[in-house]
Parts: C-alpha cells; sequence; structure tokens
C-alpha cells in the first residue's frame, strides 16, 4: 500500500499545487453543520475533492466537499468544508488522507472539530468542548500498514496529542468573548448507528465526555507527521437514553445551526491567537 498511497497524496498536492501557490498555516477541518464558519474567511481559492485525483468525496448531507484557501484574522489558513468518514465505507488511510495532504502543504497546526453527543447527562446542548484526550473505541488505528516514513516514525508517541498550550489559548480566547467552553474526552466510533444507552453509560462511565464518528483518527494522523492539533466537539444531542426523544442526523444539523454564530465567533477570534501561540 505504502508506495501507491504515498504517491497518491503526492499526486494531489501537485494538482492543488497548480491551482495554487497559497501557504496555509494553519488547516481547519469544519464537521455537520459547522461549515458556515467558512463564511468569515477571506477566501483567495478553492479546490472542489472531486478534482483531486482518488481524493475521498464525502456522500453526507451537510458536508460540503472542498478546500478553501484564504485569511482568517489575517492567518493563512486552509479550510476543510466537510471531510469524509469511516461509515461512509472508505479505507481509513483514505479518511485520514486530507489531513495528510494538508501537512504537505506545509500547516503546523491542524484544528479539528465536529459534531458531537453528550455523555454527561447534565451537558448543556449545543454547547462547546475543547478535546483534551481522546479514544479510539473499536475503530482502526489509521497508522496500521507499512509505515510512510516519508511523513512519521512507526511508533510515535501520543501522550499529548492535543497540545495543552493550545487548548489554553482556545480557552483564554472564550473568556475573552464570555462565552462558556467544556474540556473533556472525545471518544470516536465508526457509526453511523448512533449508540444504545448502554452503550453511553459505558462510555461516559469508562470517563468518555463525547461520543463521535471523525476527529480522533485524523489527529492520529498528524501527530504522526508532527503536526500540531487542537480539537473542539459541538455538543449538538445528548447522547441515546439521556433524554426523551429518539436522535436523528437532522437534530445534529440543526443543533450545529443553532450555535454555528457562537462557533464561529470562537473560531475566527482564536485562530490568530493560535498562530501567535505556534
Ligand atoms: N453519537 C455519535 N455521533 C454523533 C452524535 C451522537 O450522539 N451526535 C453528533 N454526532
Amino acid at each position: 500500500m505504502a508506495n501507491e498511497y504515498y504517491e497518491k497524496l503526492i499526486r494531489c498536492r501537485d494538482v492543488i499545487r497548480e491551482k495554487t501557490d497559497f501557504q496555509p498555516r494553519i488547516g481547519l477541518i469544519l464537521g455537520s453543520g459547522l461549515g458556515p464558519v467558512a463564511e468569515t474567511m477571506e477566501v483567495v481559492a478553492t479546490v472542489d475533492y472531486k478534482d483531486l485525483p482518488g481524493f475521498p468525496v464525502s456522500t453526507v448531507p451537510g458536508h460540503a466537499g472542498r478546500y478553501l484557501f484564504g485569511y482568517i484574522g489575517g492567518v493563512p489558513v486552509v479550510c476543510m468544508q466537510g471531510r469524509v468518514h469511516y461509515y461512509e465505507g472508505f479505507d481509513v488511510h483514505d479518511v485520514v488522507l486530507p489531513v495528510r495532504l494538508m501537512g504537505l502543504l506545509g500547516i503546523k497546526l491542524v484544528f479539528l472539530t465536529n459534531a458531537a453527543g453528550g455523555l454527561d447527562p447534565n451537558m448543556e446542548t449545543p454547547s462547546l468542548m475543547v478535546i483534551r484526550d481522546h479514544m479510539m473505541f473499536n475503530f482502526p488505528n489509521p497508522l496500521v500498514g507499512p509505515n510512510l516514513d516519508e511523513l512519521g516514525p512507526r511508533f510515535p508517541d501520543m501522550s499529548e496529542i492535543y497540545d495543552k498550550n493550545l487548548r489554553d489559548v482556545l480557552h483564554t480566547t472564550a473568556a475573552g468573548l464570555g462565552m462558556k467552553l467544556d474540556e473533556g474526552v472525545y471518544i470516536q466510533l465508526t457509526g453511523p448507528s448512533f449508540e444504545t444507552p448502554f452503550e453511553v453509560r459505558y462510555y461516559g462511565a469508562i470517563g468518555g465526555s463525547a461520543v463521535g464518528m471523525s476527529t480522533a483518527c485524523e489527529a492520529v494522523a498528524a501527530r504522526h507527521m508532527g503536526l500540531k492539533v487542537c480539537g473542539m466537539s459541538c455538543i449538538t444531542n445528548k447522547g441515546a437514553g439521556l433524554s426523551a426523544h429518539a436522535l436523528s442526523h437532522q437534530e445534529v444539523i440543526e443543533a450545529g445551526q443553532q450555535i454555528a454564530e457562537r462557533f464561529s465567533a470562537l473560531v475566527t477570534a482564536a485562530i490568530p491567537a493560535l498562530d501567535a501561540a505556534l
């Protein structure tokens, strides 16, 4: 796999480089319903995923499929409006290809965002949570297979996967905006079914704060490359069994829309502060 996959990555990078020589410092991945953040961006170039040979293209409603290149708060950023998920049937290596590609474009930090279900019955919804750590539960590690020595080592350290200084920057930024911001542990599951109430109690009992279907594998692939990582979950709903009603993707999208303005304000203010802390 190694060479073919690496060649695909390089081909995608070369196609992007034919379209733009923009040099981003931060990569931003926007989760379900959180795409509107991109409206705060001063866009100078866009690249549709479908124009990149072999690039995985998402089928999920609520996920646009393109890279945006431009500035947020004066910082050069590449933003992924939409990502692919393992549950769509993609190989896990393809799921992390987009974040690796941003690494090859020269970013120093990737800022991962997602929609997630809250495991604490007292968590407000919608609300925002900085990711302190994660667990991939019954989810394949994206580094399994021949190591891509060009990208990073065989056995990369993951002891501070979400950078402590950058988490502090997010909290300071939120405080400056008078916004409440939680911090917790994100558990990535394969999906696409939502959890059962028993699973939700179990994930909460082992110390998880939120469950979702993305992000952790991207964080692992990014750390493997030596990128700094920070992450934020938008808690769109209480986990199954913690509220009276059934869960739906529609609810997740609507909650994302409800919090989009707060989320945008925080991300827009945080990007220059994160950049200054790199
Ligand atoms: N579970 C898993 N993924 C999610 C959820 C959830 O409750 N909400 C948003 N993404």
